[in-house]
């Protein structure tokens, strides 16, 4: 079977991806068009072509100002039905979507309009396509831990539930120290916590990320080489780490595909998988991304399966879905 093939036939289960980073540029003009909102670039191909980041902050600035088109439940339904088409190709199975809804609500986006645009979507991929999934809320760390509280409180207080709590956005400068309180809200009442780490940011953040906050996964992760002692306590407690290779060469945390850890990362027992992390502004989607590391990195069958493993084993469906996801990838790999 060559790598192609067997890539497509893979059960995918996505980690990392935030439906704000689902939103192409043709999307994001219609969304403005009959929301009367006016953009700074004049067509998609512009937009697009704005795309050269140096840095994360850098891309955050593009993305933040891109999300003030979604305004409405239909807006989020309707990107999340984008984003779900694309899984649907790429045979993805399971997803744990982010949303921000901090970003919007500053805009006056009421947070139910959002989170029941993003729930019916998800829903009716279940039903259509055969797409389980779980909803995970990120908070924004460049503000206050009272505003990340404020917006826990309103998600829970919501009829629409979430699954689980992330981190993200600016990371050098608020570690994850900064959320304690929220995160032991968070898993108080229930709620899966995973934050990104180690992106930007240093891996001491990785391990406190895990320590202080109760992360069960961490996203991105991609710099807990600089500390082997971290490395070895990943690999004996199996923490599922969610890396994004295009989004890694996009925003300059490694140098090329080429130069990704990843490999690495997966012989010395990591359990390391692949995910898109923002789409529309990286170059590609999941598939993309396995096929691109697949390549550049000479990966093998077995590597390959093994991040489909990880992903399945890393995700927070329950018992019999992880039982029914395995099997699909024993077929798919024999
Ligand atoms: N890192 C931090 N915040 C984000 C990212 C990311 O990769 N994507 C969207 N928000
Ligand atoms: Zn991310």
């Amino acid at each position: 079977m060559s790598h192609e093939e067997l890539i497509a036939r893979l059960p995918k289960v996505e980690l990392h991806v935030h439906l704000e980073g689902t939103l192409e540029p043709e999307m994001a003009f219609e969304f403005a068009r009959r929301n009367g909102i006016a953009l700074p670039q004049s067509s998609a191909e512009e937009m697009r072509a704005a795309y050269r980041f140096t840095d994360l902050q850098s891309f955050l600035d593009i993305y933040y100002e891109a999300c003030s088109v979604l305004r409405t439940e239909q807006d989020f339904y309707d990107l999340t039905r984008a984003y779900l088409e694309r899984a649907v190709a790429d045979n993805v199975r399971h997803v744990e979507p982010f949303f921000d809804p901090q970003t919007h609500m500053v805009r006056g986006v009421a947070y139910h309009d959002m989170v029941s645009g993003i729930r019916r979507a998800l829903d009716e991929a279940r039903e259509r396509d055969g797409i389980s999934s779980k909803l995970i809320m990120c908070v924004l760390r460049d503000l206050s831990d009272d505003e990340a509280m404020a917006t826990l409180r309103t998600a829970l207080l919501d009829a629409v539930p979430i699954d689980g709590i992330g981190l993200d956005s600016t990371e050098v400068g608020n570690p994850p120290s900064k959320f304690i309180a929220v995160f032991d809200f968070a898993g108080a009442a229930g709620l899966h916590r995973v934050a990104h780490a180690g992106e930007e940011g240093p891996a001491s953040y990785i391990r406190d990320s895990i320590d202080l906050l109760g992360a069960e996964r961490v996203d991105h992760g991609v710099r807990c080489g600089e500390d082997p002692g971290l490395v070895g306590r990943l690999i004996r407690d199996k923490t599922c780490l969610t890396v994004c290779p295009f989004s890694n060469v996009a925003l300059k945390v490694v140098a090329s595909l080429e130069d990704h850890p990843l490999r690495e990362m997966l012989d010395v027992g990591l359990a390391v998988t692949v995910n898109s992390d923002d789409p529309a502004y990286f170059g590609g989607y999941i598939g993309d991304n396995y096929r691109a590391v697949a390549e550049a990195l000479g990966l093998t069958e077995d590597h390959l399966a093994e991040l489909a493993f990880n992903a399945i084993v890393g995700s927070f469906a329950d018992d019999e879905r992880k039982t029914e996801l395995l099997a699909e990838l024993k077929k798919a790999t024999e």
